[in-house]
């Protein structure tokens, strides 16, 4: 006996009670079954459902057969997708999550779960973190010119009575006071930094961005990290501060391989480098034509839940040796390119998300 007992018809009849759409899919990414909440999401009858290719809901089918395969080959147990579903005959579009994940000895290979986001919940919460983050700079920014006076006292006090000190041993304590004063001095530093918000701009391709980060990365967590790179390359070219947004998707990338790297089971650790193009998409209230999403994907342990609403704040960090700044600095340089920096994270898949307008170059 091997513990499992496969999923049968009577189980699914319990799948009808919930309102997230679930469909059961078959090897072959077909259809088999369909609860009700997925036949109310796509406005569609299970018959007219069951027997059709479940990629061709997805605006993006490209993205789900991938996501498909690497369920079904076992790459990975469960897979989350986020794009638009396609109903009435690709009319109508909305915008939704989905979790693909593998059911073993069951009557069907696949379950695929659908939510949908609703755009303005994306925007208000994107507009109240945004707030957040400003009130919060400004906070730690007033702070850090508040300490940053006496920390120069401090620092000259303890070089003064280094020079007095008869015993040379005693002038390991001054050292330790003029060193935690210099680390404190950058800390600071780092806080008041922006202020400087002018942009050095010039036409670049994002994916020069993305080359740089992959190399980086790549340099530094060669043996431990599988690095994918998943461009769209349609991408057209933009104006951008290049240095600022390589900074800002590196912050994001590292924190990918850091978190990567205190997970325990080291197989399969995966970064993924993913750029895509959104029609039409809602950026802070304004509506854009053409919105880039350049994306950092891992499958690591997620971000703590009591992080998630203030992980762009400046000094908010879950590691022992972090800073809590690489977020904030990100989310600032992004927006002083119109964009804004979002994320989705569950344990298992992290994504973090580079929305940038795209105006003409
Ligand atoms: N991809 C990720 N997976 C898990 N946790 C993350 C990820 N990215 C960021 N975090 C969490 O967000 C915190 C803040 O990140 P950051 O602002 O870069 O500061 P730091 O890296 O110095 O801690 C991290 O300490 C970590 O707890
Ligand atoms: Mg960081």
């Amino acid at each position: 006996m091997n513990g499992f007992s496969p999923v049968t018809f009577q189980d699914c009849k319990a799948f009808d009670l919930l309102a997230t759409a679930v469909f059961m899919l078959d090897q072959d990414g077909m259809i088999r079954w369909v609860n009700n909440a997925g036949q109310h999401l796509l406005e569609r009858s299970s018959r007219s459902l069951e027997g059709l290719a479940a990629w061709r809901l997805f605006e993006d089918e490209h993205a789900f057969e991938h996501a498909f395969e690497a369920i079904l080959n076992g790459e990975f147990s469960s897979f989350g997708l986020m794009g638009g579903l396609l109903k009435n005959q690709g009319q109508e579009k909305l915008l939704v999550s989905a979790t693909l994940q593998r059911l073993y000895q069951q009557a069907w290979c696949v379950i695929l779960e659908v939510r949908e986001i609703e755009q303005h919940t994306l925007a208000e919460r994107n507009e109240r973190l945004i707030k957040e983050l400003e009130i919060h700079q400004e906070t730690f920014r007033n702070l850090g010119h508040e300490v940053k006076n006496p920390l120069g006292g401090l620092r000259g006090a303890a070089q003064l009575l280094e020079m007095e000190l008869s015993d040379p041993a005693l002038q390991e304590y001054t050292q330790v006071i003029i060193a935690e004063a210099d680390r404190l001095q950058e800390l600071v530093d780092r806080l008041i930094r922006p202020g400087q918000d002018n942009l050095f701009l010039s036409v670049i391709n994002i994916h020069e961005v993305c080359e740089r980060v992959y190399a980086l990365l790549k340099a530094e967590y060669r043996d431990d990290i599988t690095i994918v790179r998943d461009y769209d390359a349609s991408v057209p070219n933009m104006k951008a501060d290049m240095a600022k947004l390589l900074q800002a998707y590196l912050n994001i990338g590292r924190n990918a391989a850091q978190s990567l790297l205190s997970v325990k089971n080291k197989d399969k650790l995966s970064i993924t480098l993913r750029t895509r193009i959104l029609n039409r998409h809602l950026l802070l209230n304004k509506m854009h034509r053409l919105v880039l999403v350049a994306s950092v994907i891992d499958n690591g342990a997620g971000v703590p839940e009591a992080l998630h609403d203030r992980i762009f704040h400046p000094l908010v960090t879950g590691r022992a040796d972090g800073t809590g700044l690489g977020l904030s600095l990100a989310q600032e340089y992004v927006r002083q390119h119109g964009g804004l920096i979002e994320f989705d994270s569950v344990p298992g898949k992290t994504e973090f998300r580079i929305l940038l307008p795209l105006e003409a170059a």
